[in-house]
């Protein structure tokens, strides 16, 4: 049985002091960390504030992005080696903003999982299509190559032990999700690709995110299919009512 992982990325949005506040206003009514993760992704500034609001909560903390150099001359990057010394559980890697507008290579994102693993974190691995890509009938080529590229030279263990979230670019933010059905077909991909890389006990063990407009009226339509093991939230993971009712899709 995989553990359903519902995660909030806020993306450049919140400040310490509001992260705090969020935090105070859902710990008490999280649900147990060993039936549900809840996780927050949080921008580098804030993960000080995030990291000790959650201390002893069932609260998961994740960076949003990370280096693949532990240390050295790389002006403005976030150390790997540091958010695993502060106490970050996972990071956020290959988001489809991170591809666009700070050109992330496969490559880059395939050096950052390697790092984050050899730095005892879990990477949120994250693919997806744009529209072109869909109306072209390429997303499935597209994703299976992205999850390729993205997990080469990761071991059994490693892949088994991750977390790959299926982020269709033209459901982010707009408000237009992918309908449960399109959103569990991509992500038997995902894990038929997994499979195909390694073998079905690893495919059976990934755990697949889908994220593009997930809120808490969608959320539980989407968790019901097969190869979905959790959402990968950001508009609706910012205001602390509709994060818990994320985090409670089966109540
Ligand atoms: O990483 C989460 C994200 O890109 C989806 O954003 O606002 O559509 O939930 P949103």
């Amino acid at each position: 049985m995989r553990k359903p992982i519902i995660a909030g990325n806020w993306k450049m949005n919140m400040n310490p002091t509001q992260t705090t506040e969020f935090v105070n206003a859902i710990k008490a009514n999280l649900p147990k960390f060993d039936q549900t993760e809840s996780v927050i992704g949080a921008p580098a500034v804030d993960l000080p504030a995030l990291l000790e609001a959650a201390k002893g909560t069932d609260l998961k903390v994740a960076a949003e992005n990370c280096y693949f150099e532990d240390a050295g001359a790389f002006t403005g990057e976030t150390s790997p080696k540091t958010l695993n010394e502060m106490g970050v559980d996972y990071v956020i890697i290959g988001h489809s903003e991170r591809r666009d507008y700070f050109h992330e290579t496969d490559e880059d994102i395939n050096k950052k999982a390697h790092a984050i693993f050899k730095n005892n974190m879990t990477p949120i691995f994250c693919c997806g299509e744009s529209l072109e890509t869909r109306e072209a009938g390429k997303a499935e080529e597209w994703v299976s190559n992205q999850v390729t590229e993205g997990l080469k030279g990761l071991s059994a263990d490693q892949v088994s032990s991750m977390v790959i979230a299926y982020e269709p670019i033209w459901a982010i933010g707009t408000g237009k999700t992918a309908s449960a059905d399109q959103a569990q077909e991509i992500c038997a991909v995902v894990r038929q690709t997994v499979a195909k890389l390694y073998d079905q006990t690893v495919a059976d063990k990934v755990r697949i995110q889908y994220g593009g407009s997930v809120k808490p009226a969608n959320v539980k339509e989407i968790m019901g299919k097969e190869d979905i093991d959790g959402g990968l939230v950001g508009g609706a993971s910012m205001e602390p009512a509709s994060f818990l009712d994320l985090v409670h899709f089966n109540d």
